[in-house]
């Protein structure tokens, strides 16, 4: 059995919420970070209070909640250098155009601002804001200014807005500032690797309106994609259909059928330093569907069915492919079966689960297989687990030349 690394420790983060009424998704984000086990302080501005109170915030992280830079009660009177001290980073969500001024200019009038000048972890603010105040150009100069003092701007995204308008200054979802943590935290195994990814099913029609596909949900595939990218590589992933959200800084292409898969996948391949196939390709296709609505006749109907490409296998065939990773969902003998495929398909790894646990799961126990023999992993998550899947791929991967 294999010696495996630990997943990136949990941090200690400060999160700031100021004056917006975003502030109503922080209280979700604290929510995700402390079930990841990251320790969270609250700091709140007097108008970030407005919005949401500190009472919920206290709930959410269990810990005391600060607002005041004079409060007494602390350990000492530099409290608030302390606080930053022992944070990973701050994230400012929401930040407000008041509090992105005040830090371009290097104010120092209340306890999150203070926090802010006397940190020596990394800075990340999530700017909210109507979109003429987003636009101004005093805004763009600070968000200008605050870039080059190396603050991360995360967003803001686009959409309706609080005020009844449309377009820039959404705050980013809880889930993207999530994962923007989560980067920061991660070893940068696979920086500079460029990952293409398949992931999801496929939809293979037999008219217009009807087809044949599988009950894959696309989430391990995503959780993957949305890791290796955490962890420094380039990723492209090809997605059958699926209403997931495609992950922060990964390229997405989406596909209906396996052929339409296979194209896109060999489009890109010569690109690619890891190939990882997740996706549940369809093996057949009806061999001729019908351009118009098949109408029922009331007698029996046959569809013929004929083989897609392997799509895995084909890559794997190539004169120099990239590093290899298979899925395979069996439903019985798995190990046997998985390892019989992973021969058949040349692959250097191979991750063998059982098709009733990971279909449509949220979590998943899988074992891997590589020349060196099976090693299991403990059943976790999908995110976790694609997690530990970058970091077993980035330590068997080949040197980069
Ligand atoms: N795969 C692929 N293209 C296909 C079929 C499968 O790229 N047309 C990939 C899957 O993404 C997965 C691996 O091959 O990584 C295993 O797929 P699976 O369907 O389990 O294996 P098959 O070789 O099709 O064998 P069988 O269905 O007979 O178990």
């Amino acid at each position: 059995m294999s010696t495996l690394p630990t997943p990136p420790r949990p941090a200690r983060v400060v999160v700031g919420v100021t004056g917006g009424i975003a502030a109503y998704k922080t209280a979700e984000l604290v929510r995700l970070l402390v079930k990841d086990g990251v320790t969270v302080d609250v700091v709140m501005t007097q108008a970030g209070t407005r919005f949401v109170t500190p009472t919920t915030f206290q709930a959410l992280s269990g810990r005391a909640v600060l607002t005041d830079l004079w409060a007494s009660g602390t350990d000492n009177a530099m409290g608030h250098i302390g606080l930053s001290r022992g944070a990973d980073a701050i994230l400012v969500a929401p930040a407000s155009a008041d509090f992105l001024a005040k830090l371009a200019n290097g104010h120092a009038d209340d306890l999150l601002s203070t926090l802010c000048l006397a940190r020596e972890c990394a800075l990340l603010v999530a700017p909210a804001m109507n979109v003429q105040m987003w636009n101004h150009a005093a805004t763009q100069r600070n968000v200008a200014r605050l870039r080059e003092d190396g603050v991360t701007i995360l967003g803001p995204g686009s959409g309706d807005l609080a005020c009844n308008e449309v377009g820039d200054g959404r705050m980013l979802e809880p889930e993207d500032l999530r994962a923007a943590l989560t980067a920061l935290r991660s070893p940068k195994l696979l920086a500079g690797r460029r990952v293409l990814v398949t992931a999801g099913p496929t939809f293979e029609a037999i008219d217009p309106v009807r087809g044949i596909t599988n009950t894959s949900s696309g989430k391990m595939g995503f959780a993957f994609a949305q890791a290796a990218a955490e962890a420094g590589a380039r990723v492209t992933l090809v997605a059958g259909p699926t209403p997931l959200r495609t992950p922060p800084a990964v390229a997405r292409v989406d596909v209906r059928s396996a052929a339409d898969m296979a194209q896109a996948v060999l489009d890109r391949v010569d690109d690619a330093d890891v190939f990882v196939a997740i996706a549940a390709v369809a093996d057949y296709t009806p061999a001729a569907p019908s351009e118009r609505k098949l109408k029922k006749s009331g007698e029996a109907l046959t569809i013929t069915l004929q083989p897609t490409v392997d799509i895995l296998a084909t890559v794997a065939a190539r004169p120099s492919p990239p590093y290899c990773v298979g899925f395979a969902a069996e439903s019985h003998d798995v190990l046997e079966n998985a390892e019989t495929k992973r021969k058949r398909k040349k692959l250097p790894l191979l991750v063998a689960n059982r098709a009733q646990d990971a279909l449509g799961s949220d979590d998943n126990e899988v074992t891997l297989l590589d020349d060196a023999g099976a090693h299991p992993l403990p059943r976790m998550d999908k995110r976790s687990l694609g997690r530990r899947l970058v970091e077993e791929i980035g330590i068997r991967l080949p040197r980069a030349p």
